[in-house]
């Protein structure tokens, strides 16, 4: 079973320092998503909670709206109340949907250069949600919701290096592209760490749910150790499955050297892929008209 300790264990002594040095203003996050983590955290907490913390920013407020509102759920009546929109759509759903707009947002809205494209980066990462989700509904998982959360926030350590070691991140980002490596291998070699390990340390400072952390930290990493159903396999799964049909972009077009294996456990064909991809195309435009990060 998965410890939040892995990801300490995972990591140098090195590493952690320098993860230490440069995230020490990880403080510095907005204060809405401190609340939203309490919320994301707190099993006690409701629909009312959260209302309450999205009613208060009105950009959030807004994007929840449209949400709703949008073609996509085909309501009858407009809804204008916060607390309606979250019953409709499912309280775990958007209580991680507002944390990732939230922490996406901080991070780009300090991006000085226009090397990384926001919108092909959300793209990515919805595109990985929906596929995600589509292979848990395919095989039957209680927790295909959650897996759409966990492809949401993959990449997130990409997001946070951005935000806090942004010429690291350009240096990285510029070496993959030259080379035609994965960004993964350049970071390992530049810097003996990788945003699997950077998203999953700070959503482990952030007292995250353990499966989320999981996903994050592993999903360059398959594991094989059982014959079931592995989420952060799904996600890995997905996330090669955006690249290869470039589907925005994260940094590289390079799929997982696991790819292959993945498919095959999970009994993945190229005609289910075809077929999911039409859905997986609207769904993710649909979203990103919504939450306002079309050019
Ligand atoms: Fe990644
Ligand atoms: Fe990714």
């Amino acid at each position: 079973m998965f410890e939040r300790e892995t990801v300490k264990a995972m990591m140098t002594e090195q590493v952690r320092k320098t993860l230490e040095r440069n995230f020490a203003n990880i403080g510095t996050l907005p204060a809405i998503i401190g609340s939203l983590v309490r919320i994301l955290n707190d099993p006690r907490s409701s629909t009312k909670d959260l209302a309450k913390v999205i009613s208060a920013d009105q950009v959030l407020c807004s994007k929840l709206l449209r949400i709703v509102n949008s073609a996509y759920y085909n309501l009858k009546q407009e809804v204008i109340d916060v607390k309606h929109a979250i019953s409709l759509i499912g309280y775990n759903t958007i209580r991680c949907f507002m944390f990732c707009i939230t922490i996406f947002d901080n991070a780009f809205s300090l991006q000085s250069g226009v090397v990384f494209d926001k919108e092909e980066f959300w793209y990515h990462s919805l595109s990985t949600a929906v596929i995600s989700r589509k292979i848990g509904e395919r095989l039957r998982l209680e927790n295909s919701q959650d897996l759409f959360v966990a492809g949401l926030v993959h990449d997130i350590g990409k997001v946070l290096m951005l935000q806090f070691m942004p010429a690291k991140f350009y240096r990285i980002l510029e070496i993959a592209k030259r080379e035609n490596i994965s960004f993964n291998d350049v970071e390992r070699k530049l810097f003996c760490t990788d945003h699997s390990e950077i998203g999953a340390w700070a959503m482990t400072r952030w007292e995250l749910p353990d499966m989320l952390i999981k996903c994050v930290q592993y999903h360059h990493h398959a594991l094989f150790n059982t014959d079931c159903a592995e989420p952060h396999e799904i996600v890995s799964l997905a996330d090669s499955i955006t690249k290869e049909n470039e589907i925005g972009f994260s940094g590289d077009k390079i799929s997982s050297e696991y790819y292959d294996i993945l498919k095959w456990k999970y009994n993945i064909r190229q005609r289910w892929i075809e077929r999911a991809l039409i859905d997986v195309k609207r769904e993710t435009e649909n979203y990103a008209d919504i939450i306002g990060n079309k050019k």
